[in-house]
């Protein structure tokens, strides 16, 4: 049955932009007596759905956490297996994904990439740079600070050569120096496995983002518990400093 018009026009708004930190693949995997890389597979299968069912939900931009820059320092099997799951996501849904109206975003440091990884990416954003239906961001080797203080250079260059004045530099300036230059602050983050912390991720960006912590692990999280997240964030009220007056 379809809503009245009067309680569609008060509903709040879902959530233009979903970042997720997508962590509990490790103790999935243990959880079966299963390597640890079996786990990222499987987190693959919950990363496909999720994407399918964003613009079900009213989401515009989502962001995934796949690769830290701390995450080198996880044994070499695991970043090769990681490493191999991105090649092979890439490659298999690229297609769909460009089909759906979905464009790509990679941030992070992509010197620290193989070659081969870099090509496929810069390839995926090339041919679905058009795409508007949803923005998927993959957050790969990539780290908040790190991200913060490459903004710092760029700007500082600007300022020793007398192109910007210090009094110039404003947060709209640091933030048009970020990767995410064009795209919305996160609306919501929502980190799966329990753990409560942000792990260095969009550290700029969600300064007044809503966060959702769920004890799922990665691999078990499902389109309810996306449709589930985005409920709470519509019963929450957002302040961003003032009163709610
Ligand atoms: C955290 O779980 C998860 C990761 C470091 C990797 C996430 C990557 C994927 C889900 C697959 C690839 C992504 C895409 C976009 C194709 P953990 O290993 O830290 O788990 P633990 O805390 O239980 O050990």
């Amino acid at each position: 049955m379809s809503q009245p018009v009067a309680s569609q026009a008060l509903a709040p708004p879902p959530p233009r932009h979903v970042a997720i930190i997508m962590d509990g693949n490790g103790r999935w995997a243990k959880a079966r007596g299963l390597p640890r890389n079996l786990g990222h597979r499987q987190g693959v299968d919950a990363v496909r759905e999720v994407v399918r069912n964003c613009r079900k939900l009213g989401i515009e931009y989502l962001t995934l956490y796949a690769f830290s820059s701390e995450n080198w320092k996880r044994p070499e099997t695991e970043v090769a297996g990681l490493m191999e799951l991105l090649r092979l996501y890439i490659r298999r849904e690229l297609e769909e994904l460009r089909r759906n109206g979905v464009r790509i975003r990679i941030i992070g440091d992509r010197a620290k990439l193989a070659p081969d990884i870099v090509a496929l990416i810069d390839d995926a954003e090339t041919k679905t740079r058009d795409n508007r239906a949803l923005t998927l961001i993959i957050a790969l080797s990539y780290g908040g600070q790190d991200e913060i203080v490459a903004a710092c250079r760029r700007i500082a260059e600007q300022v020793a050569v007398g192109k910007l004045a210090p009094e110039q530099i404003t947060a709209d300036v640091l933030a048009a120096h970020l990767q995410t230059v064009g795209i919305p602050d996160p609306d919501l983050v929502i980190r799966t496995s329990g753990e409560q912390r942000l792990s260095n991720f969009l550290l700029w960006q969600t300064a007044y983002s809503e966060l959702i912590f769920i004890d799922k692990l990665w691999p078990d999280f499902a389109a309810e518990d996306l449709a589930a997240a985005v409920g709470e964030f519509q019963r929450r009220e957002r302040r961003y400093g003032g009163s709610g007056e």
